[in-house]
């Protein structure tokens, strides 16, 4: 009876072991890429794997691109804004980050999110204007493996009845692999009205891009 007692504890050590090595092998990606040289990040935490894609909220990323909120000089407002309307719609905002107009460094941290951390969605805002240093569109269609213009097109249709700029804005929509990235303009006030027009819509878009729903209910 004590060598049955002693296996008992052998298979429950070997069970555990057994779990805290699925553990690390399922967060793998995000351990390594989470402790990568990047971009300031104001917050952020771990995910599960791929697989339970049916019940789990929906994740996404903010990206804000500023020169002058990378270099402390201007509070990002619009960030948090974005971060707010997606919790509001049930969101899990896993990451949230501000960066330079650095076309390279957005690239990176896109391909991490999209690939490492495999979110839902990523909302950028700013960059998408004509300055010389606005290259958020150009950057993101390098790192699409599809476009879908359709976001970016309701924005501008719709932003256009408030304020006829919204033509200026070069802002793209696009899906890498199961992630869909959209581009929002760089103010608040751009980011509130930009998402509030896209918001209820996409969500379906995001399950059938994870294969969790296959068919549209209504047209
Ligand atoms: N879209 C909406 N809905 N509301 C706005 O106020 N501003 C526009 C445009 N899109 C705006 C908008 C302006 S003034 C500019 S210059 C472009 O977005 C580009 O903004 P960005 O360079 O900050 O990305």
């Amino acid at each position: 009876s004590d060598r049955g007692r002693c296996f008992g504890y052998e298979k429950c050590f070997h069970h555990l072991i057994t779990c805290l090595l699925q553990l690390f092998l399922c967060h793998r990606s995000a351990f390594v890429l989470s402790f990568a040289p990047g971009p300031f990040v104001t917050e952020g935490y771990g995910r599960g794997c791929e697989g339970a894609v049916l019940n789990r909220p929906l994740t996404a990323a903010v990206i804000t691109l500023s020169d002058k909120g990378a270099r402390g000089e201007r509070k990002d407002e619009s960030g948090p804004v974005a971060k707010e309307m997606l919790e509001q719609a049930g969101y899990e905002v896993v990451e949230t980050l501000l960066i330079p107009d650095e076309p390279a460094l957005l690239k990176t941290q896109l391909m991490r999110l999209a690939d490492g951390r495999q979110v839902d969605l990523i909302l950028t805002s700013g960059g998408t204007g004509f300055s010389l240093r606005d290259q958020t569109p150009e950057a993101t269609m390098a790192v699409a493996d599809r476009n879908a213009p359709g976001i970016a097109e309701a924005i501008r249709y719709r932003s256009l009845q408030i304020t006829d700029r919204a033509m200026l804005s070069r802002g793209a929509s696009v899906i890498r692999k199961k992630t869909l990235i959209v581009n929002l303009p760089g103010s608040p006030k751009a980011v509130k009205e930009s998402l509030g027009f896209i918001l209820d819509s996409l969500e379906h878009g995001i399950k059938i891009l994870r294969g969790s729903a296959s068919e549209c209910a209504r047209p």
